[in-house]
């Protein structure tokens, strides 16, 4: 199966696909980009990732070159090629082509755009049965008032740092705390940890993401009786929580079962995040049969 690429609207082998030099995404990350997965070849909650793209661009000040309509043309055009049973869908703007120059307003040519295609590689079972290992690094998470992380930019240095830090100290991911010392997310995922069988997660102020999956939990977590809710979590809090488990779109629900190289509750995925790994499961494929007859 081909990995495919549009760039600009020229659709074209992933592996030929090019940006110039000169690309304001390449020469500063002054880009902003979102990640769709499909389920059964359908675009999983296509029209939210598009939201959330419009107030990135937004936030930084570019317009879409395309709406809803056109983006959702776009992938159709890409998944019909690829022909994946599954797929990663990554679409990239960025403010265009320019000198190497900071003044934004010399831009010559743009927004410039890039949907990506590849076949969509999720966590192997192993990863779901025992959890994975976290470590709270020294670097923080960007202040919302430098680089607020609820704009998802091309710029993901804070987040590579984190995660170069968790890997030396031989974890898989990295879970970053604000100034305030309190937590914040993962590299390119949300957190939640678990209290007494209560769902928690940081609140967007504390300066994260907003995550469509975290929304999607908040959202549904009542109507089957679960306790959701957005906390403040200081780390001594995560670090005395019963389960922690992480939340993204390619990885869905995925336990943490060592904060620091210290066990999370009893070192193993625990009963709660089960239980919220089958719900998902079950909300996705409700919403899933919704989004296939509009397809
Ligand atoms: N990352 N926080 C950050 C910093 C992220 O980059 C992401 C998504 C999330 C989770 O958001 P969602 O549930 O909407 O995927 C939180 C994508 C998956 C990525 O960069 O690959």
């Amino acid at each position: 199966m081909p990995d495919l690429a549009i760039v600009n609207g020229s659709l074209l082998p992933l592996e030929e696909a090019r940006v110039p030099a000169l690309d304001r995404g390449f020469l500063f990350g002054d880009s902003v980009y979102e990640v769709i997965r499909t389920r059964e070849g359908v675009p999983f909650l296509m029209e939210r990732h598009f939201e959330r793209l419009q107030a990135s661009a937004g936030r930084i000040g570019i317009s879409l070159p395309f709406d809803l309509q056109g983006m959702a043309g776009e992938i159709r055009r890409g998944l019909d090629g690829a022909g994946y049973g599954d797929a990663y869908i990554r679409i990239i703007v960025s403010r265009g082509y320019g000198p190497p120059n900071i003044d934004f307003r010399m831009v010559e040519e743009g927004p410039s755009w890039v949907l990506m295609f590849r076949e969509l590689h999720v966590p192997g079972p192993e990863a779901y049965r025992e959890g994975i290992a976290a470590a709270v690094p020294q670097v923080k998470r960007n202040d919302r008032e430098a680089l607020d992380p609820a704009i998802k930019s091309g710029n993901y240095l804070n987040n590579i740092l984190a995660l170069k830090e968790a890997v030396e100290r031989g974890a898989q991911e990295a879970i970053l705390l604000n100034r305030e010392g309190h937590v914040t997310e993962a590299t390119t995922a949300n957190i939640f940890i678990v209290e007494r069988g209560r769902y928690l997660t940081p609140p967007l102020g504390e300066g994260i993401l907003s995550g469509i999956t975290r929304a999607l939990i908040l959202e549904r977590a009542p109507g089957d009786g679960l306790e959701a809710a957005e906390e403040t979590i200081p780390l001594d809090r995560l670090l005395s929580a019963d389960e922690v488990f992480l939340t993204s779109t390619t990885r869905d629900v995925l336990p943490i079962t060592s904060v620091d190289g210290k066990p999370v509750g009893t070192g193993r995925p625990g009963p709660a995040t089960q239980k919220l790994m089958e719900r998902f499961q079950a909300w996705a494929e409700e919403i899933h049969q919704r989004e296939k007859q509009a397809w």
